[in-house]
């Protein structure tokens, strides 16, 4: 018997249905919701990705606005459109798209974002909340990957998960939030020796390396039955590919993600729903 598809894309429009909802009370109450995306340079997939998110907060009435900058501006530059949109009462998010040119730091950029505003949950203040188990804004495909397990109510209490991936956006806030449900998380990354020994230990394995030519979890490494979240999206040999081959998984798995459809339409969700937070939490503050 073959496992039980984890569909990101339904599970998704459960959650876009829900968020189309709190846009309309938002409105009720004259809150235009609003998210401000900050893309730098003129890579293809960042671009797609932000075009993808525009798409979708169009879909269920966020507000968008764009802010595309030139490869070669300077982070003084950044900082200070960053600060204008922090200061600006009709954005709600700012999410600056990642991976950034060489001459930005990641860090010093994200860092200058409002945590109010924050819906990547990547500035200190929010990551700090998260580890205290008091985050209103989390990074969005760790918030996906929570969403698929409530849907199909898999069981997370006591359970050996093993993550695989170490990252701010996606490992880090994954640990915390696995750890809140009491699960024992092993965290692998590229310098952990033995990831096969680990994976048999796993009830739930989350990967999220994204390059074949250096990973990938065949069914042999995992227990029968396990549930495989594959996060990764790369091109393999002119394929969209995840870590993981999933009609090979499925055979063995309980559970699982196909890649593309599974947590990538998850993570898009999950920034309207952080934004719909963002302005639920900005208008808060104004009363
Ligand atoms: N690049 C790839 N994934 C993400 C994401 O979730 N947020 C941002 N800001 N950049 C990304």
């Amino acid at each position: 018997m073959t496992g039980i598809k984890i569909d990101g894309k339904e599970i998704a429009q459960t959650v876009k249905d829900r968020v189309r909802k709190a846009v309309k009370e938002l409105k009720n109450h004259r809150i235009n919701p609003c998210l401000a995306t900050v893309l730098v340079g003129d890579n293809q997939a960042s671009a797609t990705y932000v075009k993808n998110k525009h798409k979708a907060c169009e879909e269920v009435g966020i507000t968008t606005k764009d802010f595309k900058l030139a490869s070669n501006i300077t982070q003084s530059e950044l900082n200070r459109i960053i600060d204008e949109l922090n200061n600006d009462k009709s954005i709600h998010g700012i999410l600056v798209q990642l991976p950034l040119p060489d001459q930005l730091d990641e860090f010093t950029t994200t860092s200058r974002i409002s945590p109010l505003k924050d819906v990547d949950g990547l500035t200190p203040y929010n990551a700090g909340l998260l580890a205290m188990k008091k985050a209103a804004l989390v990074a969005c495909t760790p918030l996906g990957v929570m969403e698929m397990f409530d849907y199909h109510n898999i069981e997370l209490e006591g359970k050996n998960i093993v993550l695989i991936n170490r990252s701010n956006l996606v490992g880090k806030p994954l640990y915390h939030l696995l750890l809140a449900r009491a699960a024992t998380v092993i965290t692998c990354h590229s310098k952990t020796k033995n990831i096969s020994e680990l994976c048999q230990l796993a009830d739930i394995i989350i990967t999220a390396v994204g390059d074949r030519n250096k990973f990938t979890l065949t069914p042999d490494m995992i227990k029968k039955n396990a549930v495989v979240i594959d996060v990764a999206i790369s091109k393999y040999k002119e394929k969209l590919v995840g870590d993981s081959d999933y009609d090979q998984i499925i055979q063995k798995a309980s559970y699982a993600t196909p890649v593309p459809g599974g947590v990538g339409p998850m993570t898009v969700a999950m920034l309207l729903k952080n934004t719909i937070t963002a302005a639920s939490l900005s208008s808060k503050i104004e009363k």
